[in-house]
C-alpha cells in the first residue's frame, strides 16, 4: 500500500471580475432561461465569497472593472489562457459577448504583460483550455474552434491535446474536465467523444472520474491551488472522490451564477506568470 499522497497547495493569482451588472437576457448556452428571475445583488454575494475563499487560502485575486451591457464578463475565463506569462486572448462565439475580449486585452496591457495576441480563430480560452503543467488540454465542439487549438500551440509553445466534447450542457471544457494538480485532472467521462475518452484515459489513468450528478451541478467547474478543491456545493460525490485522493474540497454556493451556465471556475482566470 502506497497510502494517500500528500498534496502541497501553490500560491496562485487569479483574475476576476464582479458581476455588479450580472442579468440572463439572451441564451447561448442550455442553462441560460431568459424568463427565470435573476439577482445580480446575490450573484455578487456568491462571487464575492468565491473571491474571499481564494484569499483565506493565500491566493492573490486581481479584479477587472466590470462593464454595463456585458452580463457575461464576471466568467473571467473566458477572456484569456495565460502560460508563462504569455497571453492568449479571447474571441468570442456568440456577438453578445465579443467586446469582452478587447476589455481584458486592455487590462494585460495595462498590468505588465508585453506578450498579448489575440486569436484569430473563436477561441473562449480557459473555458475551452487546461493547462495541467504539461499539457494543454483544449475542447471543441460547441464554442472553441479547432484551429484555435494550434492556434494556442503556437503562440504559447506548449503541446496540445485536442478533445471533442458532444453534451451541449457541457458546452466549455471548464464543464466536464479540470485540473487537480501537477498532471492529475477530475473530469466526466460522457461529455467526451468516444476517441477522446480514449485519449483521456490513456494520458491520465489515475484521474478522479465524476457521476452525472457532479455534473450536472456544474461539479467539475472546479478550482484547486495542489490541494484546496473549491467547488459548487452540490458535487459531493466529487468531493469525496477527492478526499479519498489526498485533496481538500472547499463548497461554495454558486447557484445564481449557474442559471447563465457558470461555476467557480468561470469566474477565474489564472494567471500564469
Ligand atoms: N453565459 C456564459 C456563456 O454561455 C457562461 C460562460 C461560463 N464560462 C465558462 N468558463 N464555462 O458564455
Amino acid at each position: 500500500m502506497t497510502g494517500t499522497p500528500r498534496r502541497e497547495p501553490t500560491p496562485r493569482r487569479y483574475l476576476m471580475c464582479e458581476p455588479t451588472y450580472f442579468t440572463v437576457e439572451y441564451s447561448i448556452n442550455p442553462w441560460m432561461n431568459p424568463d427565470e428571475p435573476v439577482s445580480a445583488e446575490l450573484a455578487v454575494k456568491q462571487w464575492t465569497e468565491l473571491a474571499d475563499t481564494y484569499r483565506r487560502f493565500g491566493h492573490r485575486v486581481d479584479t477587472i472593472r466590470p462593464v454595463p451591457g456585458l452580463p457575461d464578463m464576471v466568467f473571467a475565463a473566458n477572456s484569456g489562457t495565460v502560460v508563462d506569462g504569455r497571453v492568449l486572448g479571447a474571441r468570442f462565439r456568440n456577438p453578445q459577448r465579443t467586446a469582452e475580449a478587447d476589455h481584458y486585452r486592455r487590462w494585460f496591457l495595462d498590468h505588465g504583460y508585453r506578450d498579448v495576441v489575440m486569436p484569430t480563430a473563436v477561441n473562449e480560452a480557459e473555458g475551452d483550455f487546461a493547462w495541467t503543467g504539461r499539457l494543454l488540454l483544449a475542447g471543441s465542439g460547441f464554442r472553441t474552434d479547432p484551429g484555435a487549438h494550434a492556434e494556442a500551440q503556437e503562440v504559447l509553445g506548449v503541446p496540445v491535446v485536442s478533445l471533442q466534447l458532444v453534451d451541449p450542457r457541457f458546452y466549455h471544457l471548464d464543464t466536464a474536465l479540470f485540473v487537480l494538480s501537477d498532471d492529475h485532472i477530475a473530469y466526466y467521462p460522457e461529455a467526451f467523444s468516444p476517441g477522446s475518452q480514449r485519449v483521456l484515459a490513456r494520458l491520465f489513468p489515475d484521474a478522479i472520474i465524476a457521476n452525472a450528478a457532479d455534473a450536472e451541478c456544474l461539479g467539475l467547474n472546479g478550482v484547486s491551488d495542489g490541494r484546496n478543491v473549491v467547488l459548487p456545493m452540490e458535487a459531493t460525490h466529487l468531493a469525496e472522490r477527492l478526499v479519498h485522493a489526498g485533496y481538500e474540497p472547499t463548497f461554495v454556493d454558486i447557484s445564481e451564477l449557474r442559471k447563465s451556465g457558470g461555476g467557480p471556475k468561470c469566474c477565474t482566470m489564472e494567471l500564469r506568470d
